[in-house]
């Protein structure tokens, strides 16, 4: 198992791309499956969970070439409909395949994802909502079979903005016969992204970004060219490594208004940016200021991809900072390990209270999540002497280049 050994105190400076959102890409290349034609996808970032998927479209017969950072993938000779148990339990965004599937087979067998590291992640808004779309689905022996012989258009209600479900919906309702309406839908740009996509390929489909999405179902759909929108996460998080070792960074590649509840957050605890539309310059301040409050919420709201890192800055704030967790449960788990470090955090519920500390100090830390190892990355670029991250692998399933980026930005890190 790879680990980071960071030396912290190191002020993180220069210039830095961002690479396409991990989130965009793996709806868009599961609805690859849809057109029955090629699609070459441009600014993939070069990650497990994208390789993940591109292994289950080979497993069902589709032809996939990366170059570089353009995936080709050709769905012509598309053959099977069970997706293999492994992939899907390395990588629960493989349910995304149901919709895509029942529109290109009206058929798919995927094994129930199981619950993961940052706690029990419920299917039940995407199972209902197929259901309504017209698809029979049977669970059994941890197996999802899902069918349908016509999908047929419908208004759907979502009881919560679910990202996931959304996507699902979309793909499911791209050759539905009438007229779908997503209300309550995720206003997520991976959504807009999704329906940028998807349309590319002759669907119909508008208002990917506010509530209200409609589908009116096509019968023809075409080959497609795609850029995947940069990964407002991986700005994010970037931003955080400038904000906590006073640093002055400059992202490239990005989309700013992608992370204007970022931003905002960023500036409350002291920072200065400065952008245009794709570039951003953040400056971290001499102290860093307390925020009375953080809280994770669906688009636009703050993102809960980036709530680790914030702890991570904030448990060197001057004061205290109350952060609450709205999405998940259970996404504390990077807590534990920053209190090695020093950081003085208490849970309560869905509440963290963070009191500030003046230094962190290095220590032998694990990562037990992909965002919560990232925190633990930045905690370690801020802290005094060296911090030992074991299990790397939870935090490159998201960063497609944080090593090389970083060393880039000055910091001290090596992966062994
Ligand atoms: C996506 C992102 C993930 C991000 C999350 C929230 C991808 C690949 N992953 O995950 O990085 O953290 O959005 O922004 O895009 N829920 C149910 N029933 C369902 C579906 C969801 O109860 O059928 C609940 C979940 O347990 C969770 C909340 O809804 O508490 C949000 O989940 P959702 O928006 O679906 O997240 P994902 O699409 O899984």
């Amino acid at each position: 198992m790879s680990k980071y050994i960071i030396e912290g105190g190191r002020r993180l400076v220069g210039e830095v791309p961002v690479i396409g959102a991990k989130n965009a890409v793996l709806p868009i290349l599961a609805a690859t499956v849809i057109n029955n034609n090629t699609s070459t996808i441009f600014n993939t970032p070069n990650l497990r969970d994208v390789e993940v998927m591109e292994q289950i479209l080979v497993s069902i017969g589709c032809k996939i070439n990366r170059v570089d950072n353009v995936i080709f993938v050709d769905s012509r000779n598309l053959s099977k409909i069970k997706i293999p148990e492994e992939l899907v339990r390395e990588m629960r965004s493989s349910i995304i395949l149901m919709g895509a599937m029942l529109t290109r087979c009206g058929e798919i067998v995927v094994s129930y994802p199981g619950g993961c590291e940052i706690g029990p992640r419920p299917i039940d808004l995407h199972l209902k909502a197929l259901r309504q779309l017209g698809a029979t689905i049977e669970e059994s022996h941890g197996f999802l079979h899902c069918k349908a012989e016509k999908l047929k258009g419908c208004d759907i209600q979502l009881d919560f903005p679910s990202v996931g479900a959304t996507e699902n919906i979309m793909l499911a309702a791209v050759k539905a016969e009438g007229t779908t309406i997503i209300r309550n839908a995720a206003r997520e740009p991976e959504i807009i992204d999704l329906q940028n996509f998807l349309n590319g390929m002759g669907a119909k489909i508008h208002g990917a970004g506010t509530s209200i999405i409609r589908i009116d179902g096509v019968d023809n759909l075409t080959s497609v060219e795609h850029t995947i929108i940069p990964d407002r996460i991986v700005a994010g998080t970037y931003m955080v490594a400038s904000a906590i070792t006073g640093g002055e960074v400059i992202l490239k590649n990005i989309e700013v208004e992608h992370i204007q509840s970022i931003i905002a957050k960023l500036k409350e605890t002291g920072c200065m940016i400065y952008n245009n539309c794709t570039t951003l310059k953040i400056i971290g301040p001499k102290k860093i200021n307390a925020i009375e409050t953080v809280q994770t919420l669906p688009y636009p709201g703050f993102p809960t991809d980036m709530q680790a890192q914030m702890i991570a800055l904030l448990s060197i704030a001057n004061g205290t900072s109350i952060v609450t967790e709205t999405i998940f449960e259970n996404r504390f788990k990077h807590v534990e390990e920053l209190v090695r470090m020093g950081a003085n955090i208490k849970i309560a519920g869905k509440v963290a209270i963070i009191k500030g500390v003046k230094e962190l100090t290095g220590a032998k830390v694990t990562s037990k999540d992909l965002r919560g190892g990232a925190a633990l990355v930045l905690a370690a670029l801020a802290a005094n002497g060296t911090t030992v991250i074991e299990d790397t692998f939870h935090i490159e399933r998201g960063y497609d280049s944080l090593e090389k980026d970083l060393l880039a930005l000055n910091a001290d890190i090596r992966k062994v």
